[in-house]
Parts: C-alpha cells; sequence; structure tokens
C-alpha cells in the first residue's frame, strides 16, 4: 500500500465513522503498521486491502475490506491468507480484530482461518450502535 493507494481506500472504506485519508495516510507511516493491497495489474483496478499492526510477537487487524466488484471471488481469503503468512514469518503468536456482531461474511472468513470469538464488546460501533465480538488466532511458535 502506499500514497498512490489513497483514493481507491477511501472509494472502499465501509466503515461508519469512515476512515479519511489522512487517517490512511497516517497508517501507512505507523511504526507498526504494515498494509496489503490486492489489484489487477493490467488494465489497474483495486480490489481491496488488509491493514494490520505487530510488534513483541502481537498482531491486530485494523481494517480488511473488497471492493463490491470483486467480492465473493477469493479476494478476502488472498488477503487474509497473505496478511497471516506475513506474520508467522514475524513470528506472530496471536493476532486481535473486532468485527460488527451482524456481519455474518467476515465473522465466517475469520472463523475459516482459525480465528476464535474471545470477547463481546456491548455498543461498540456506532453508526448504528452494535456490539463487536473480538476474535484472536493463536499462531503456533516456529
Ligand atoms: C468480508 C469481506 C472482506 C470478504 O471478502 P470476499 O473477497 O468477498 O471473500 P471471499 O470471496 O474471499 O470469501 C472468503 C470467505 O468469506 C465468506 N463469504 C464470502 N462471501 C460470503 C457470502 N456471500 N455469504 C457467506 N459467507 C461468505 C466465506 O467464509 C468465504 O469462504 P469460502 O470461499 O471458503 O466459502 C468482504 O465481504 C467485504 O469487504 N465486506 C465489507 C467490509 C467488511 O465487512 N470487512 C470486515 C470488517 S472486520
Amino acid at each position: 500500500m502506499s500514497e498512490g493507494d489513497l483514493v481507491d481506500l477511501v472509494r472502499a472504506e465501509q466503515e461508519k465513522p469512515a476512515w479519511t485519508a489522512a487517517q490512511f495516510a497516517e497508517e501507512l507511516y505507523h511504526r507498526y503498521g504494515w498494509q496489503l493491497v490486492a489489484c489487477i495489474r493490467d488494465p489497474y483496478q483495486f480490489a481491496g486491502y488488509i491493514c494490520c499492526r505487530s510488534v513483541a510477537g502481537e498482531a491486530e487487524i485494523l481494517k480488511l475490506a473488497v471492493t463490491e466488484d470483486f467480492r465473493g471471488q477469493g479476494v478476502g481469503n488472498l488477503l487474509l491468507g497473505k496478511a497471516i503468512a506475513r506474520m508467522v514469518e514475524e513470528k506472530v503468536t496471536r493476532c486481535y480484530l473486532e468485527v460488527r456482531d451482524s456481519n455474518q461474511i467476515a465473522k465466517s472468513l475469520y472463523e475459516k482461518f482459525g480465528f476464535r470469538q474471545i470477547g463481546h464488546r456491548k455498543g461498540y460501533y456506532t453508526s448504528p450502535r452494535e456490539d463487536a465480538i473480538v476474535y484472536k488466532l493463536s499462531l503456533a511458535k516456529c
């Protein structure tokens, strides 16, 4: 991910309140942040992204989104799989994320990769107000 992706990132942003270009740019330069973009090269089409942070063996997935045109075609699988592979390379042993309780598609994706529900944050999200489910993925030490 680079500054050249900012327009596509803001367009693809799904959360409410939505991240602005400035927030994405800040994440690009975050000390522990790293991101991946999925795209088709010729002609260029932006398909999705994942934003993560990792430090001291612990990772967090801050954002994952696939553009509407590319959903249901394996892009989410690809992004999450690549991100987890990088965490393994970095010797991350645990990864956390939060998801809206009603987001069955994302929950099914995360559970397929071995994430387990470890917590419930009541009323965590706004617009609309909704609980968050906290997920954890335990990664074996290699
Ligand atoms: C969640 C999201 C990233 C999934 O991306 P995607 O590219 O459509 O997903 P994929 O095609 O790679 O499918 C991955 C898995 O997601 C689940 N999934 C995808 N589409 C689904 C659907 N229509 N119904 C139920 N589960 C579905 C399945 O578990 C699927 O695994 P499978 O292919 O083995 O069945 C995408 O729907 C999205 O961007 N949603 C809006 C943003 C969002 O909710 N982000 C997560 C916030 S935490």
